[in-house]
């Protein structure tokens, strides 16, 4: 075969082995996006991928587009290096096999100025082509929009807590464990991390970034999309980290609105019963300390979690895990808050608990005693309140 064929041959198989693992991706990562940029849904293709686990959620975010539209580029690229390599070599390891009774040597072959020269220039001009669109295209996330909201966010051992602080005229503070955020409104996350690295991520927004200990660090999308999506820790930081969730709930301005009326005039401490505001702590947590909530970690419907279930604790028998008793009296519970390593429970594990409840429940009932008078807050004393009313029904 002449030399010109041998090009022609192994063109054609690059080109089209393109275009099949171009289509590959498009199924396995099921791209949310037609050719003509209108969003493809309802496709058997699509059912597929879901069953099979691989779709990639459904963009619902502005930013969502751009970042979608840059992974697109990017599979054509890998498609196309991949076919290049694959193709060449196959090609060549099957047309110039060695011949029945060729027991020759083959030809020394001492460099080609031309290719090396090609294959060396080509590439550094096709990466410095996506580090500038990269580039371009992360200056375009970062950029402030001039009437977004912002959101302080803590990461912690193993949940998040939310804060509004343009919310903050009403007599309760808005914040808690649920991020509600107005649909089409620009936000700007300031986040912080109490222990350890963790990562803000909501894949329907697609923009991700870690919260670093001792530094703020921020992200920026706007969400486009009124729904409910779960925010998950992108970062291992820990036993508990597959279960670092938070709710996030894309809204109208309107519900907004309504939402930060009711968090605003929610009713204070002060003037709950001991119960109702251990349940609220139990639910929400330890204000602005960015502590963890107990409902994190322990359940109040029987079944354990990283900790002992709460339903029917309170005065319970149970076994340490060198094998005396104990019962869980006031004073027990009390300790087991601040001291958690003290008396493990057998069967869970030390070190699983957050360690510094002792200083983060002191500057909790500071804070909340500094806002609304001294009540004598004793967020311990309520939280077993709490626990008695979670008799077990058997
Ligand atoms: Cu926090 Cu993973």
């Amino acid at each position: 075969m002449r030399k010109a064929n041998h090009f022609i041959n192994v063109g054609l198989i690059i080109v089209v082995s393109t275009f099949l693992l171009r289509l590959v991706f498009g199924w396995m990562f099921q791209l949310p996006y037609g050719p003509s940029g209108e969003a493809a849904l309802d496709t058997t293709s699509e059912r597929l991928a879901v069953y099979m686990g691989f779709i990639r959620p459904l963009p619902a975010s502005a930013e969502s587009v751009a970042i979608d539209v840059m992974f697109n580029w990017h599979y054509w690229m890998i498609s196309f290096l991949f076919a290049l390599i694959m193709g060449l070599m196959l090609y060549s390891a099957v047309v110039f096999r060695r011949k029945e009774g060729d027991d020759t040597d083959a030809p020394h072959i001492h460099g080609n100025t031309a290719l090396e020269i090609a294959w060396t220039v080509i590439p550094i001009v096709v990466v410095l082509g996506f580090g500038g669109y990269g580039w371009v295209e992360l200056n375009k996330l970062i950029t402030p929009k001039p009437n977004e909201m912002t959101i302080e966010v803590t990461a912690f051992q193993w949940g998040w807590s939310f804060n509004y602080p343009e919310e903050a005229g009403g007599p309760s503070p808005v914040r808690g464990g649920v991020m509600m955020l107005p649909e089409d409104q620009p936000v700007l996350l300031e986040m912080n991390a109490t222990d350890v690295l963790h990562a803000f991520w909501v894949p329907e927004f697609r923009v991700k970034q870690d919260l670093v200990p001792g530094r703020t660090t921020f992200l920026r999308f706007t969400p486009t999309d009124a729904g409910d999506y779960v925010l998950r820790c992108a970062e291992i930081c820990g036993s508990g980290h597959a279960n670092m969730l938070a709710p996030v709930r894309v809204v109208s301005q309107a519900e907004f609105d309504e939402w930060v009326v009711e968090m605003q005039n929610r009713e204070p401490y002060s003037t709950m019963s001991p119960e109702a505001r251990g349940e609220r702590i139990y639910l929400e947590g330890f204000g602005a300390t960015g502590a963890p909530t107990c409902a994190g970690c322990h359940s109040i419907d029987g079944v354990d979690g990283s900790g002992p279930t709460w339903l029917g604790i309170y005065e319970k028998e149970g076994v340490f895990d060198d094998g005396t008793t104990y019962i869980a009296d006031d004073e027990y519970i009390r300790n087991s808050i601040i001291n958690p390593n003290d008396q493990i429970v057998e069967g869970f594990n030390a070190n699983i608990m957050y360690q510094e409840y002792a200083d983060a429940i002191e500057a909790f009932e500071a804070e909340i005693e500094g806002v609304e008078g001294d009540f004598g807050f004793d967020a311990i004393a309520d939280l077993i309140a709490f626990m008695q009313t979670l008799e077990a029904t058997e």
